[in-house]
């Protein structure tokens, strides 16, 4: 059965939609100053803490002998992939939008050969083959997911359209399997599924990359066994589906799996748990959060990023604070420890209610309140790094845990 193609709107390419704040204006401004000087609320970002994150993502890929692909929807910046990338040794990034792909193609990694893979992580909209077609022209490899039949026949008609098989022209494509996540991927061990693996493998046109798998509900785990269950169950997953394609006449020989509490797990496991995986892929674990705290596999002090906050009034008579940073900081994502995030060094007091632009901070001692004065700073660990960072134009680097100002990154924005 065909499906009809829905006519696609013909949007300019990106980069005319998004601009990024000036970095060398913002370092100007910001550099040499001590966190208790800036405007608040910002976004505190540990360079040295980054870098020993990634420098652990690329002691996991040593020891399993894997390729990592690093997913830099987390910080959206060039600054924190060249980190990345050094420290992971890849040159393989996932982008969640095309202005990632656009910003990060366009930066000084690409052409200096650091960059030389790029993945869009989202199912593709028909939309955006225009800018997949300029993209996979700025960079060796340039990849997409499909799941889905209707996908694959909007993309057969555009390219027929636009560039018929005589182009010689080839679309890089993962095919994106669910494996117990729920959210994007065609379901395993299924017809449609059968058929559209057929089809991605039996294209003229199509170099198909691999399976790809991504276990979010691996953010359940509570200790290091669960963990290494979660990516046994992955790995399980993505092999046995592979080799049932296989025994159907498909066959697909690499496979891609990860999220940040499997990719830890892949440290602890023995090698052989990723038999027949030859990449693996995070994101998170460049700056980990509260989220990654409560699954065992980071500890409080491995958390990069911090809300930097003001105490904007004060209520003793309920043992409360007012914060200066609300919803539109911290994101109202929730973690298992409750609330929405720690305050370094008062970790017994509890930010439990938010607003838009109001932290509220309870259960605070009496005695607690002659270090609590208006107008004093503090920092606030987030539950998910990757939405609260989100909230922030631009970072404040700082270095060894210290207050300096030694650097700003700026992300890019928007879709
Ligand atoms: C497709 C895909 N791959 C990889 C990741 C990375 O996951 P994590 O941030 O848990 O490392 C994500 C995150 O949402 C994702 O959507």
């Amino acid at each position: 059965m065909s499906f009809p193609v829905i006519a696609q709107t013909t949007t300019p390419l990106l980069p005319y939609h998004f601009s990024v704040p000036d970095k060398k204006a913002l370092v100007g401004q910001y550099v040499g100053k001590s966190l208790d000087q800036v405007r608040t609320p910002r976004l505190v970002v540990d360079r040295t803490v980054v870098k020993k994150n990634c420098e652990k993502l690329g002691a996991i890929a040593q020891r399993q002998q894997v390729k990592i692909r690093v997913h830099v929807k987390t910080h959206k910046t060039i600054e924190a992939t060249a980190i990345e990338l050094d420290a992971a040794g890849t040159d393989a990034i996932i982008v969640s939008t095309l202005a990632e792909a656009y910003y990060l193609v366009q930066s000084p990694l690409v052409a200096n050969g650091q960059l030389k893979d790029v993945l869009l992580g989202l199912p593709i909209s028909p939309d955006k083959f225009d800018e997949m077609f300029a993209l996979a022209d700025q960079v060796e490899t340039f990849s997409i997911f499909i799941d889905h039949d209707q996908t694959l026949d909007a993309l057969d008609a555009y390219y027929e359209e636009k560039y018929g098989k005589a182009s010689g022209r080839r679309v890089n494509v993962f095919f994106k399997v669910e494996c117990g996540n729920g959210r994007a991927g065609a379901a395993i061990h299924n017809d449609a599924s059968l058929n559209l693996a057929r089809r991605l493998v039996n294209s003229s046109y199509i170099n198909l990359m691999g399976l790809y798998t991504h276990a979010g509900q691996s953010y359940a785990c509570r200790d290091h066994a669960s963990a290494v269950s979660f990516l046994q169950a992955e790995r399980d997953a993505a092999i046995t589906y592979r080799d049932y394609l296989s025994e159907n006449g498909i066959t697909i020989d690499k496979c891609s799996i990860g999220a940040t509490p499997t990719v830890m797990a892949a440290g602890l496991a023995d090698p052989s748990v990723l038999q027949g995986i030859t990449e693996l892929h995070a994101g998170a674990f460049a700056f980990m959060d509260r989220q990654q705290v409560a699954t065992s596999l980071a500890s409080p002090s491995d958390v990069a990023i911090t809300v930097l906050s003001r105490v904007a009034s004060r209520y003793p008579e309920r043992g409360s604070i007012l914060l200066d940073a609300g919803a539109l900081a911290f994101s109202k994502d929730p973690s298992p420890q409750g609330g929405f995030g720690d305050i370094v060094g008062r970790e017994h007091w509890k930010l439990n209610k938010i607003a838009q632009e109001h932290g509220v901070v309870t259960e605070i001692p009496a005695e607690d309140f002659a270090d609590a004065p208006v107008g004093k700073v503090f920092q606030v660990r987030p539950n998910h790094c990757c939405l609260t960072a989100a909230c922030f134009e631009f970072y404040l680097v700082v270095e060894n845990g210290g207050d300096k100002v030694v650097d700003v990154w700026v992300p890019v924005r928007g879709w």
